[in-house]
């Protein structure tokens, strides 16, 4: 199932190195990242987990709930745990889903049958409170993802879903912002008193707002 920005995601049950899921229940209000790694005990996966171990403060403070999934049973997820805090430094601290019916990867698309009939790619949903898809990401079983990449984009989400701003390229937290075009210049005094910077009309930079 193609699952499309703005579509609510496919709700499941799953078993999770934390217990028993409903996903849409355990989200709550919260932001969500449900990401899949090909295979346990696979060199990539290994490092991408240890990141995301490390990273869990960041998703944290911006109310984001992370959630990992691969088609290897439970008990290998625990064995691997041990693999990961070892090599890594950091154990996966945040709930892993075990999936060897493939039930979540057949709802989410995650296995390509051109690339392995039988691992998942390496994807990533980010979740809205609202439960609807804000983006996804589809890498490759051989290129381990930009954790850090992902927290950026998620600030953009997260300030885009309350402003009417959009972010430019490379932009990160704190930097310059550019005010959408459906904003008329005569709406966008009243939104942004503090003024813009006019570089063509439609290319306006304005301070983010918050900031
Ligand atoms: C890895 O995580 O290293 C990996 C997994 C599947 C295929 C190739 C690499």
């Amino acid at each position: 199932m193609t699952i499309r920005l703005g579509d609510i995601v496919p709700d499941f049950d799953a078993e999770t190195t934390e217990g028993p899921i409903r996903f849409h229940e355990w989200l709550g209000d919260s932001w969500g990242v449900l990401f899949s790694h090909p295979k346990n005990f696979t060199p990539v996966c290994t490092t991408e987990l240890g990141q995301v171990a490390r990273l869990k403060p960041e998703f944290d403070r911006r109310n984001v709930k992370v959630i990992g999934l691969s088609v290897d049973p439970l008990d290998a997820h625990a064995k691997w745990a041990e693999d990961i805090a070892e090599t890594q430094g950091y154990a996966p601290n945040f709930p892993l889903i075990a999936d060897p019916e493939r039930t979540v990867s057949g709802l989410y698309d995650m296995i390509h049958p051109n690339a392995s009939d039988t691992m998942t790619v390496r994807s990533v949903f980010v979740v809205g409170p609202d439960k609807k898809l804000k983006l996804s990401l589809t890498y490759p079983a051989s290129a381990g993802r930009n954790f850090d990449e992902i927290l950026r984009v998620i600030d953009s989400l997260q300030l885009t879903a309350q402003h009417a701003v959009a972010t430019p390229a490379n932009w990160k937290d704190g930097e310059d912002v550019i005010i959408v075009p459906s904003v008329s210049d005569e709406a966008a005094k009243e939104k942004f008193p503090g003024g813009w910077k006019t570089l063509k009309p439609y290319l306006r930079m304005v301070p983010q707002p918050g900031k």
